[in-house]
């Protein structure tokens, strides 16, 4: 009952023990959750749509659960065994009998569910949707989402504050914090980053100190140079008092670059930090250079974490917990697919788990191991990785000062059909990132064996096992369903695509084909100028473009190769003042409107059936 009694009512000591005992309940979005009672514990697995059910004591797979595509956070419900699992391309919450390793019920969701947590007595789940930037509050019992409020854009992290009266929720792309009171569902405050701020995918609060810890990026775009443009970091937030629901200052935030503790190796691409149950320990792990830190907590309010050790883990680690007794912390490898554990107070190993099979086939296995690397082949200064700007395909939401002028790094969604290459289409085979890899960015040794040839024309397919395993996970990234067409296409939807394959707007004559671009494998590229390019002075290239595909735009913003189009709307106005992108000054508001909506709804049926209909091939490496 005591667990149940209002904490208002309840003696500060009280409080205190009852943070202390029941610490990250569930409290913290993660790819792995302890069962209150310590016994089981829970990790979902991206690449196999699966959870795989783990004896804590015994360190043994228990079972394996198959849940959907692409699971991402996962919570034990309340103290009981039942689980809920966020699958992110399936638009659902999975709840799982982990007991029984059964998959007891499903809620639908808008679309990609990333962050869920579960309060304490389990009566409740709160889950982040990325693309739709929401939170929704969701009845375990009844399966039913009961409130939708906003949190921000593309929100991921999500923890709730000790006495569950407020919800932490961290931007991906921004790393801002929502502090969201959750009784109003009204945001009390936020906590903005610095622009070069960036992919912060989880936030965790502290047991007993008004402090939250989130594990991100920062990329300097004007720098695409290894040795200045992207670090890692932890940031400390200072909390309101508890049960606050207004807050008159603004909020601290405490910077810690990762790569500044004497005497630790440089890392690259924190994922996640955890906190041992009394809040003593931290561990950070770092998805890049394949190790975690773990540090010290200090009540210092000045220099927040102090360095322990450093510890070489396996394939990217993607995740970080405590045992319930705070005697072992896990780490998942995302690329091993494997658990391993180290015990707290020596940092030694003391087992692992294997929790599913590879289910990538062993070359995009070894391919997808090489994009997330920072070390050596792929990047000698180990700051960077393809996944630093890529990760899982996406975009960054970022616009790169390129030595050729500035370039918005595009999702990688499609590309086996849309090749070339780049904005300006001057890779015509994805061998030709060895040029990446070698160059200033990465400083990388690279993966063929001597030398690349200085020609982009030159085939390098076929001269390194490990780069044509690259280029093969790179192309392997098909375009999710725009959710914004899950009933169809919407009456305006449908008025827009008449106008975009209208003579008059021409669209449809470069953006043509399921892919909807003139760009693919088979074809000399054919590149457009569209009146772009003129308002950067950087630009090396003539000031023609590949046309890029529409497939998943929704979710793509800033626009074209500069990033100079904040909106799709402003792409087709005050983009495009001369007509030179097709024709639009023609249209009223409500046209330009019904344009949108159909371009937000692609693709609203799967374009690769129609491809091979219509002759067109892909390039699976
Ligand atoms: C610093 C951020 C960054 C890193 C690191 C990075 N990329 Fe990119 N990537 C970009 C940007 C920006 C573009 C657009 C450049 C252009 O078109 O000229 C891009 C374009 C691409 C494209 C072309 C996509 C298309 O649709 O045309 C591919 C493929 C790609 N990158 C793969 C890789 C691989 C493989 C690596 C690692 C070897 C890598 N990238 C490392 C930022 C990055
Ligand atoms: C002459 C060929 C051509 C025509 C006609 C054309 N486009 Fe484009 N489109 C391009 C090229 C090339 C780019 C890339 C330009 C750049 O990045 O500077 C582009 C970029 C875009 C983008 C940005 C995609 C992204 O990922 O950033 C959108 C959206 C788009 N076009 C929609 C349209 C619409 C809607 C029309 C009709 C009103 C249209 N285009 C007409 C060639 C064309």
């Amino acid at each position: 009952m005591l667990t149940r009694a209002p904490l208002s009512s309840l003696s500060l000591l009280v409080v205190t023990l009852l943070f202390i005992g029941q610490a990250n309940a569930g409290s913290s979005n993660s790819l792995l959750d302890v069962s209150a009672d310590g016994k089981l514990l829970a990790c979902s697995n991206r690449d196999s749509g699966t959870v795989t059910i783990v004896d804590v004591a015994k360190l043994e797979k228990l079972r394996e659960i198959k849940v959907g595509h692409k699971p991402e956070g996962v919570s034990f419900i309340g103290d009981s065994h039942q689980l809920a699992v966020a699958v992110y391309a399936d638009d659902l919450i999975a709840f799982v009998d982990a007991d029984r390793g059964e998959v007891v019920g499903q809620c639908e969701v808008y679309d990609e569910p990333y962050g869920l947590v579960s309060t304490r007595d389990g009566s409740r789940l709160w889950v982040t949707l990325e693309y739709p930037g929401q939170l929704v509050e969701i009845d375990p019992r009844s399966s039913k989402v009961l409130r939708t409020l906003k949190a921000g854009a593309f929100p991921r992290g999500l923890a709730l504050t000790p006495d569950e009266k407020t919800a932490l929720v961290t931007e991906y792309l921004t790393t801002t914090v929502r502090l969201i009171e959750l009784a109003s569902g009204k945001e009390i405050t936020n906590v903005p980053a610095l622009a070069t701020d960036s992919l912060a995918r989880q936030i965790t609060v502290h047991p007993t100190r008004p402090k939250a810890y989130l594990a991100h990026m920062r990329s300097k775009v004007n720098v695409a140079h290894g040795e200045g443009s992207i670090f890692p970091y932890v940031s400390v937030v200072d909390l309101p008092q508890a049960g606050a629901t207004e807050v008159s200052e603004p909020l601290k935030r405490k910077r810690m670059p990762m790569d500044s503790f004497i005497g630790a190796l440089v890392t690259a691409n924190p994922w996640e930090i955890s906190l041992s149950p009394n809040g003593q320990d931290a561990v950070v792990v770092f998805g890049g250079t394949d190790d975690l830190f773990v540090c010290k907590v200090r009540d210092d309010n000045y220099r927040e974490l102090s360095f322990v050790r450093h510890i070489n883990v396996g394939h990217n680690p993607r995740a970080v917990t405590f045992s319930r007794d705070g005697s072992m912390f896990l780490i998942y490898n995302a690329l091993d697919f494997e658990l391993v554990a180290y015990d707290t107070e020596t940092t030694q190993k003391v087992g692992s788990v294997k929790v599913t099979d590879n289910p990538l086939g062993d070359e995009i296995l070894r391919g997808k191991q090489l994009f997330y690397s920072a070390l050596m082949p792929m990047a000698s200064r180990r700051w960077i990785a393809c996944s630093s700007c890529h990760p899982d395909s996406d975009a960054d939401g970022r616009t790169w000062q390129n030595p050729e002028g500035l370039r918005n790094t595009p999702p990688l969604v499609g590309l086996a059909w849309t090749h070339p290459q780049h904005w300006s289409a001057d890779r015509d085979e994805t061998q030709d990132f060895e040029h990446t890899i070698r160059g200033p960015l990465m400083q990388g040794r690279g993966l063929i064996n001597g030398a690349v040839a200085a020609s982009l024309e030159a085939p390098n397919k076929g001269r390194s096992r490990d780069l044509d395993a690259l280029a093969a996970y790179t192309n392997s990234h098909t375009v999710p369903l725009s959710p914004h067409a899950k009933n169809g296409l919407t009456e305006s939807a449908k008025r827009g695509r008449d106008l975009f394959f209208s003579k008059e707007t021409a669209c449809a004559t470069c953006h043509s084909g399921p892919f909807f671009s003139d760009s693919n494998p088979a074809t000399k590229p054919t590149l457009h100028d569209v009146g772009t390019g003129r308002s950067d002075p950087s630009e090396k290239m003539p000031l023609k473009y590949d046309t890029p595909t529409l497939l998943g735009v929704y979710r793509s913003a800033p626009y074209l190769h500069d990033g100079s189009a904040a909106t799709l709307r402003d792409l087709l106005t005050t983009n495009n003042p001369a007509d030179k992108h097709g024709k639009t000054s023609q249209l009223n508001s409500q046209q330009v409107e019904d344009l949108v909506e159909f371009l937000k709804s692609l693709p609203y049926e799967d374009p690769q059936p129609e491809a091979v209909k219509a002759g067109l091939k892909k390039v699976d490496r």
